[in-house]
């Protein structure tokens, strides 16, 4: 959450700096600023708003000449969306100016501590109190000044500090939110993330956590938190700008649906070489995999709904019970949990709050923890004992698409090779999963393409519905839930999603002739009793629309609309079974004008509580 972008070298930086910004804008976009060093001074524009919208148009004159600053872009934690509470903040002398990601959690402490000096305040945020705090430290040196203050923070954070006193240099610091450096010829980055950068540079050092980094035009330098200098390896990142690109599409969501075959081919192409699965060092021994005693899922959102899928997989091919727990649930509620279990924790981001406290917690406990996550060197890669990471790209929609699929994919490798280690299946059935398994990317290619016309007409004919209930069975609920938070989430229309056969347990009440009722109806063992809830639906007047399995003609006899996944072993119909779904969510949003790829309060990352 928020997004935060700095640069000091040898060219103009105002542009540079918003264009970072415009990138970011997937981590927040309810306000956003710059902060510019220029003669001696440092200049700031702020506005309510986006970077791309209303921080540009906010920055109507001449072009500053500076060649350093840094810009925020903020989805709000402490205090209202105002100007006042824009990023950057300074120290009230307008020396020190800072932007920050994250919560500092004892900053009222800080605060009230500052003020006893005379410090005044002008906004309502955490922010302002690291400023005034930077700047009470002052003695001529910058990074000392920031790592007096980082020492006294208490929370999770990242942050960047300027003072009009050393135009050069950017320090930020990092405390389990992320942070990385670009490297450029006679210039470096800063940023909450690389695509801030990605025009520019490919080369990256990561900050890791505890750390504080100055950064000159020459390069950064690395301290811990006792000043202690630390080494930093430049790493080369394989994205390319046009990944932080729309690529001809209207929206990013929409390219991202597009690159969903992509996302599941690369995820599982190389790990199920030669009928088996080969997933690398996953960090986790074979030995501690055969004998476990339980298997915890933890996620949030669209993960934790890839998290069902998995455990339907795991528990059916590899006969080990697992949990399920929304990860801000699990953290609180003193799990039983012991060395004899593995928690997963699913996390595109690797950045999400809950997640990563549920996976800490779980360590602390003594469970072995995996992480699946898209983000190489984010804090879940830090917070586990293994990672098996998915290869989707970076996805910039706020709403997750093809980081779902590819996640799903990994269950479903992991999966497997739970069943491997413990030979829980026929050799058979084993080598038909994995040559499914390995096609299944061709499949999305195609489905992707066959269902956008149909669904594009299905959103056409309900874009003005006032309700939508979603209904699955066994792993299609999870592809249920998933549907109607997307359409929560982009269309904002509201929606329940319930294993069907709870419905004449309640939601059954909420039916009539104008409510479209989707269901997951592709074929699986458990498909004729969903056909009976079906014909339950109908027989109060809903209309149905499902999604079926190319082939079977019964539930075109069940439902008003079906739209047609390809044919798959039954496993693997939920990973296509969403993609309807998704669009169905885009179209009607797209339908009401809606901008998708921002959904209204939503950010990409949820790095709060
Ligand atoms: C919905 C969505 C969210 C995320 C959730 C967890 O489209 O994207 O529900 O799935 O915030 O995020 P990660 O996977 O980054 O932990």
């Amino acid at each position: 959450m928020c997004g935060i972008v700095g640069y000091t070298g040898n060219r103009p930086c105002q542009e540079i700096l918003l264009a970072g910004l415009e990138r970011l804008e997937y981590r927040g976009y309810d306000s956003a600023g710059i902060s510019l060093i220029a003669n001696g001074g440092v200049d700031s524009v702020r506005a309510v708003g986006s970077p791309s919208k209303q921080l540009r148009a906010a920055m109507n004159g001449e072009p500053s000449i500076a060649v350093s600053g840094i810009g925020h872009t903020r989805w709000a934690t402490h205090g209202r969306v105002t100007e006042e509470n824009c990023h950057p903040h300074d120290d009230n002398s307008g020396r020190v100016h800072v932007v920050m990601n994250g919560i500092v959690e004892n900053w009222t402490d800080l605060k009230q501590r500052l003020q006893a000096r005379g410090a005044t305040f002008s906004s309502q945020t955490d922010t302002e109190v690291v400023a005034h705090l930077i700047a009470s430290f002052y003695d001529g040196d910058l990074v000392e000044a920031v790592r007096l203050a980082y020492n006294e923070l208490r929370g999770h954070y990242a942050f960047v500090a300027m003072h009009a006193d050393e135009p050069e240099t950017l320090v930020g610091a990092r405390h389990e939110c992320p942070l990385v450096t670009g490297v450029g010829d006679g210039e470096s980055f800063i940023a909450s993330a690389i695509p801030a950068f990605l025009g520019d540079t490919r080369r990256i050092q990561l900050v890791e956590d505890g750390e504080i980094v100055a950064v000159t035009p020459e390069g950064a330098r690395f301290l811990d938190s006792s000043g202690a200098a630390v080494e930093r390896e430049v790493r080369e990142v394989d994205w390319d700008v046009e990944t932080a690109e729309k690529g001809g599409y209207d929206t990013f969501m929409l390219k991202e649906i597009h690159e969903q075959a992509d996302a599941v081919a690369e995820t599982v192409a190389d790990r199920l070489a030669h009928g088996t699965v080969e997933l690398g060092d996953i960090g986790i021994a074979d030995d501690h995999l055969s004998g476990l005693r339980r298997v915890v899922i933890v996620a949030c959102g669209t993960s934790y709904h890839a998290g069902l899928i998995g455990r339907y997989a795991i528990e059916s091919w590899s006969r080990i019970p697992v949990e399920m727990d929304v990860a801000s649930e699990f953290r609180y509620r003193d799990p039983v949990i012991d060395e004899r279990d593995l928690v997963i924790g699913i996390t595109q981001s690797g950045e999400t709050a809950d997640t990563l406290a549920a996976m800490r917690l779980a360590r602390k406990k003594g469970a072995k923890v995996l992480a699946i996550t898209n983000i190489m060197g984010s804090q879940a890669t830090r917070d586990s004992d293994g990672v098996l990471f998915t290869r989707a790209g970076l996805e910039i929609g706020v709403a997750a698409t093809k980081t779902f699929v590819a996640q799903v994919a990994a269950m479903y490798l992991f999966a497997l090779k739970l069943a491997a280690v413990r030979d829980t299946l026929e050799r058979e059935h084993f080598e038909r999963l994995v040559s499914e398994l390995r096609g299944l990317s061709h499949k999305v290619g195609e489905l992707v393409e066959s269902v956008d016309v149909p669904v594009r007409a299905m959103a056409k004919h309900w874009r003005e519905a006032g309700f939508f209930l979603y209904l699955g069975r066994h792993a299609g609920l999870a592809v249920a839930l998933e549907g109607a938070l997307k359409l929560k989430e982009i269309a904002y229309v509201p929606t329940d999603a319930y294993a069907a056969g709870e419905m004449k347990h309640g939601p059954i009440a909420l039916l009539d002739e104008r409510t479209p009722v989707v269901c997951v109806a592709t074929d699986s063992p458990v498909l004729d009793k969903v056909l009976s809830n079906i014909s339950e639906t109908r027989a109060r007047g809903a209309h149905v629309l499902a999604v079926a399995t190319e082939g079977n003609t019964e539930v075109a006899e069940h439902a008003e609309e079906v739209v047609y996944v390809p044919s798959t072993d039954w496993m693997f119909q939920p990973l296509l079974a969403v993609i309807p779904l998704q669009l169905l969510a885009y179209y009607i949003a797209s339908e009401k004008g809606l901008n998708v790829d921002q959904p209204r309060n939503l950010a990409k990352t949820v790095t709060v509580e």
